[in-house]
């Protein structure tokens, strides 16, 4: 259900996400490759320090995958399939055989059971989904009990210039495939409704405190 503070986020559609992806899928690596990639790497560490078995939700290109270890198996889901099909240039190239599956699917309807992963890897994803919260009660219901959830994101400010100027850019969120105005409230009023759902660790990171890693256990 959505949550108040996601009714006031732009709106954007499984079509805008994928006609969005598909424009940024050539170019996507050269532009996003360096500023996020502290956000990657952050995520990647909370994973290798669990192993197990592990869904990438919005996968994208895979740019994440090389940095996992070798004991963390990987299933990717994405709705790109131009995105994915880099992810999979990548995973053939650099025989990351630890990736077991990379398939089109999407977050807000996973094809899995519940409860069949140990923890999953989010980033720079839930500012893109149409519905977040769907989005976060799909991940934990793939999770098992005792697993964890790794979110990285642009966190939206919450007044002054920038979250004017977030909140300008955020029209043209169809458009971009992402809403650079995102709510912390959106994950905060979804962790307070959901008791199974404890708060470890929220921690911005650099560049410039730009995205916030956020690490969830699901109990
Ligand atoms: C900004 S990219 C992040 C890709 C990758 N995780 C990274 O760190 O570079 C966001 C990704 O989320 C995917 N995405 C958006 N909505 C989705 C949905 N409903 N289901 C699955 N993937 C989705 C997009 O296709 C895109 O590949």
């Amino acid at each position: 259900m959505a949550s108040d503070s996601q009714e006031r986020i732009t709106s954007i559609t499984h079509s805008d996400v994928e006609d969005a992806y598909a424009r940024w899928a050539p170019v996507y690596d050269f532009v996003f490759a360096l500023v996020m990639k502290p956000g990657r790497k952050a995520a990647a560490a909370a994973i290798n320090a669990l192993g197990g078995k592990v869904i990438d939700v919005g996968v994208g290109t895979g740019l994440e995958l090389p940095m996992f270890n070798r004991n963390v198996r990987l299933t990717g889901i994405d709705l790109s399939d131009p995105m994915l099909e880099i992810a999979r240039k990548r995973v053939a190239e650099q025989k990351l055989d630890n990736v077991e599956a990379l398939l089109v699917m999407d977050a807000m309807n996973l094809t899995f059971e519940d409860g069949v992963f140990d923890a999953a890897v989010v980033p720079f994803v839930l500012t893109t989904v149409p519905d977040p919260v769907r989005t976060l009660d799909e991940i934990a219901r793939v999770v098992r009990p005792g697993g964890e959830i790794v979110l990285v994101n642009h966190i939206g400010a919450e007044k002054g210039i920038v979250a004017a100027a977030e909140n300008w850019l955020g029209k043209h969120g169809p458009s971009l495939g992402w809403r650079p105005e995102f709510p912390w409230s959106i994950v905060g009023d979804w962790i307070a409704a959901r008791p199974d759902i404890k708060l470890l660790e929220r921690r911005t990171l650099s560049p410039f405190g730009l995205f916030t890693i956020v690490r969830l256990a699901r109990n």
